[in-house]
């Protein structure tokens, strides 16, 4: 479903922000469910706010059935593209508009729709003008009262956000409940749900003594899959309160999971709806990874209620306001309950793949955008995790107790009210009185910064100097770029691997460095030989480091480094020399004794992490890889990673294969030190398959494994050619779990980026698959996401993976633009391709340019790629 006219989208920016005329204080709201015609009675309380008359409300694929204002039917109004604008309005009246919706028709999943067979609403960003007609902008908080009516049978659960405070029958087997919800909000926070489901039911009591109802909904006979997530939630409750002194306001925390749903979840006041991906858990159906993401998500989705729902942001512009936040409080979270490295080297992966490779496309922006066609296309890695990122910046340079000085100031300040970047920045350096004016273009100026590094030992003076160079290349609408404020951590180590103390004018100074402008010199005294540096430590700023390390540099700080993200990133750094070597030469480079040596002491260290040796051993992922280009040559990017993991399992057989059986399954748990085993195991098995040896060992996991992880993790090691028994096992899968579409979405993201142009005839025969459906996003996200991110296949030489892609994408614009944008990514970075590569690219993007019934979501990406 679209508009009904194909007029150009326009855009909006940042700097045009106009309060509205008129504001909402309360909102009463009566839907009578029908899943083909739904009436929403919406009767709100409307105040002048300056002295303009006319009020435009937003409103999209809507039928309007009336408006009165205090009580009179009203005609000063025209009904326009995507609006209602009333006229001749007095300052403060009651305005009653009743519309009508079609929620089965809904395939895009915004606004009400149906999900199986219950009623669900997604309303953020600007879903809930597609519920009624309304000041459809989060600066607008109102008191929200909503009446639901539905069939009782059909749907025994009617829920809404707030606490309940009225039911009743009505006549023919329906049954109404009315819910109250007593802070206000914007409505992109409401929701609504009705359905039928089980129930699972806990308590928290708050430290401050308040008895908290919890409650997650999901299907029928799911009941035992959703205690993972409740001890997620209150984990999440807990956290908050001990770690930022944020307890819950509302006697109720409702949960609801769904199977069709755009993104992973929603924080919705009091009722977050939930992707199923990230509620549903169990032993067998459910991987050590799915329940990571499932105490990530549920934490997430909780810490928005007060970084989110309590302050809010005043226009889409300043998202990152509450997602960056939010991402680096459940970070925080994850990191606090589980292994702070491992979780650390999973973020920073996400920055230096698909984040670098955002600020490098035509999509680039900053984690504050200027400018927006559709909202919906900026849910973005840059305004998440890079959003993350710069929050974490502002706590190394203020330390965790400033930092929280100055959250608490931000909600002194902001309570209840909808904010901007700038107040937060501000609360953080009053709170301080660190100055953060420099650090305030992290959210204007868009890009990756490149940070260079050269030094230099002085045998006679004994100093070393270290010169520090900052360099943000022009992105795609942005051109000059100042200098930023870098907080650059390092250490530095003699040839014994012992720390070397950091002496400038005969003081110690602390590892942080802070980088203001475009280059610094230190010159650190007292040094007798010439050491090796340990660089931008933990990753203290999204940021490429360039510095020539030698190769006996990076295999001492992988041994040596006192710090376990340090020694990760060494590896990374060892790897990429090799990976960089055989995509210039085109040949082989096969990895040297030394090492291998080093490399094969990461395996089988006894005191290691296990989730940390198993990061360690794995090379920088084809994603990240290619970022390091401006001419992407697919074919030897994809070469040298083979070579380099066949030769890694070549020659570390004999460990991998006595770590994987040293790991063998044990008693099921999961505790990390469990699923750091099962990781590590998994990894083992992987390379070991890449000699073509294993496929009984596969097929014995496969077959014996009691849990999940261990089943996929066989299912991911026969994903390849060399793996006989690949189809055997697949077959086996699908067998088991074909009427769970979420399970068997593991099965469909392994056809998607089986490692050969062969994936596109495997996709296209599960596109045929029973669990198969174009209209769940999971399922489309796992088939065809799995091969438009499977470099052998969708960049085939011969333009087939290309073609598919804008064949799917043509289809999912019609039903889910949303979906359809997410997936477009990789062909908008076509000028980066070969000449024949990048003109078969381009024609795909040409074709849906042509296409006359094109979103406004696909619109504005295939815009930018080809100006
Ligand atoms: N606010 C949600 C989150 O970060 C994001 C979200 C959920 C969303 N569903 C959406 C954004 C639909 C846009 C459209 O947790
Ligand atoms: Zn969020």
């Amino acid at each position: 479903m679209k508009d009904a006219s194909p007029i150009q989208p326009t855009a909006k920016y940042r700097k045009d922000y106009a309060a509205p005329s008129y504001t909402i204080t309360s909102v009463d709201l009566r839907f009578n469910l029908h899943e083909t015609a739904t009436q929403v009675i919406a009767t709100s309380q409307l105040k002048a706010l300056g002295c303009d008359d006319t009020l435009e409300l937003q409103g999209e694929q809507l039928v309007l059935k009336g408006i009165t204002v205090n009580g009179s039917q009203w005609s000063d109004y025209e009904e326009k593209e995507g609006a209602l604008i009333l006229s001749n309005l007095p300052t403060e009246f009651e305005l009653v508009i009743t519309t009508e919706t079609n929620p089965k028709a809904n395939t895009a999943l915004e606004g009400l729709y149906m999900s199986g067979g219950a009623f669900c609403t997604q309303c953020e960003a600007e879903g809930f003008r597609r519920i009624t007609y309304f000041l459809d902008r989060p600066d607008v908080l109102a008191k929200y009262t909503t009446t639901v009516e539905a069939d009782k049978a059909a749907f025994p659960f009617l829920l809404s956000n707030g606490n309940k405070i009225a039911q009743g029958d009505t006549s023919n087997g329906r049954h109404w409940v009315t819910w109250q919800d007593p802070h206000p909000k914007p409505s992109y926070l409401f929701a609504l749900v009705a359905g039928d489901f089980d129930q699972l039911v806990d308590t928290f009591t708050t430290r401050s003594g308040n008895q908290v109802a919890l409650e997650i909904f999901v299907d029928k006979g799911n009941l035992s899959r959703a205690e993972h997530a409740m001890l997620s939630l209150k984990n999440s409750m807990k956290w908050d309160e001990e770690r930022f002194g944020l307890e819950y306001d509302l006697d109720i925390y409702m949960i609801v999971a769904v199977d069709f749903f755009n993104m992973g979840a929603m924080e919705n006041k009091g009722l977050n709806v939930f992707n199923s991906k990230f509620v549903l858990a169990d032993q067998d159906s459910a991987t050590d990874a799915d329940y990571l993401g499932i105490e990530a998500v549920i934490g997430h989705e909780y810490f928005h209620n007060w970084t989110g729902n309590r302050v809010t942001c005043r226009d889409w512009f300043q998202l990152s306001l509450k997602e960056g936040l939010t991402v680096f409080r459940d970070q925080e979270f994850s990191s606090d309950l589980g292994s702070r490295a491992v979780n650390r080297v999973n973020n920073v992966s996400v920055i230096r793949g698909p984040q670098f490779a955002e600020d490098a496309s035509p999509m680039s922006h900053p984690i504050r955008p200027e400018k927006v066609i559709e909202m919906n296309n900026f849910y973005t890695v840059t305004v998440y995790e890079k959003g993350s990122e710069v929050i974490r910046m502002i706590h190394t340079l203020l330390g965790e107790s400033k930092f929280q000085a100055g959250i608490k100031l931000y909600f002194e300040r902001h309570d209840g009210t909808a904010a901007t970047c700038d107040d937060f920045v501000a609360a953080m350096q009053d709170a301080s009185g660190v100055d953060l004016s420099q650090f305030k273009l992290w959210y204007s100026q868009s890009g990756t910064p490149i940070v260079t590094v050269k030094d230099h030992f002085d045998e006679q003076a004994q100093t070393y100097s270290l010169t520090i160079a900052q360099h943000t290349p022009e992105t795609a609408t942005q051109k000059d770029k100042q200098p930023l404020h870098i907080p650059f951590d390092i250490e530095l180590y003699d040839d014994k691997g012992d720390v070397v103390p950091l002496i400038i004018n005969e003081k110690q100074q602390p590892s942080l460095l802070q980088l203001t402008q475009a280059s610094h010199t230190f010159v650190f005294e007292n040094i007798k030989h010439k050491p090796t540096p340990s660089l931008l430590r933990e990753f203290t700023a999204p940021v490429k480091l360039e510095y020539d390390y030698t190769e006996a540099q990076l295999v001492l700080l992988m041994k040596c480094a006192t710090n376990e993200v340090a020694r990760w990133d060494a590896t990374q750094s060892l790897m990429g020399l090799y990976i960089k070597q055989m995509v210039e030469s085109g040949q082989t480079v096969a990895l040297s004794d030394k090492v291998l040596e080093a490399l094969r002491s990461i395996l089988t260290d006894k005191q290691a992490d296990k989730a940390l040796i198993a990061e360690a051993l794995l090379p920088p992922p084809y994603n990240e890889v290619s970022g390091w280009y401006e001419q992407v040559d697919v074919d030897a990017i994809l070469t040298a990673l083979d070579a380099l993991r066949l030769d890694i399992a070549t020659n570390l057989e004999p460990q991998l294969k006595a770590v994987y059986l040293s790991l063998s399954a044990q008693q099921y748990d999961i505790s990390h030190q469990s699923m750091a085993r099962r990781k590590l195991r998994n990894v083992c098995l992987r390379y070991l398959s890449r000699t073509g040896n294993y496929d009984e060992e596969i097929k014995a996991q496969f077959e014996s494994s009691d849990n999940m992880t261990d089943s996929s993790g066989a299912l991911i090691a026969a994903n390849t050619e060399t793996v006989s028994v690949r189809e055997q096992l697949m077959q086996a899968f699908s067998d088991k779990w074909s009427d769970n579409g979420l399970v068997m979405d593991k099965w469909f993201v392994l056809q998607g980026q089986y490692p050969s142009i062969q994936a596109l005839d495997k996709v296209k025969a599960a596109l045929d698959h029973s669990a198969f459906s174009m209209q769940n996003p999971n399922r489309v996200r796992n088939l065809i996401g799995g091969f438009i991110g499977n470099p052998y296949a969708f960049h085939a030489k011969d333009g087939s993976g290309y073609r598919f892609t804008g064949e799917m994408l043509a289809k999912l614009n019609e039903s889910n633009p949303q979906v359809a944008s997410r997936l477009i990514d990789p062909l908008l970075k076509f000028a980066r391709y070969d000449d024949q590569r990048k003109a078969l690219m381009k024609k795909e993007l040409e074709t849906l340019r042509g296409n006359p019934n094109l979103a406004r979501d696909l619109f504005e990406k295939v815009e930018a790629a080809l100006k």
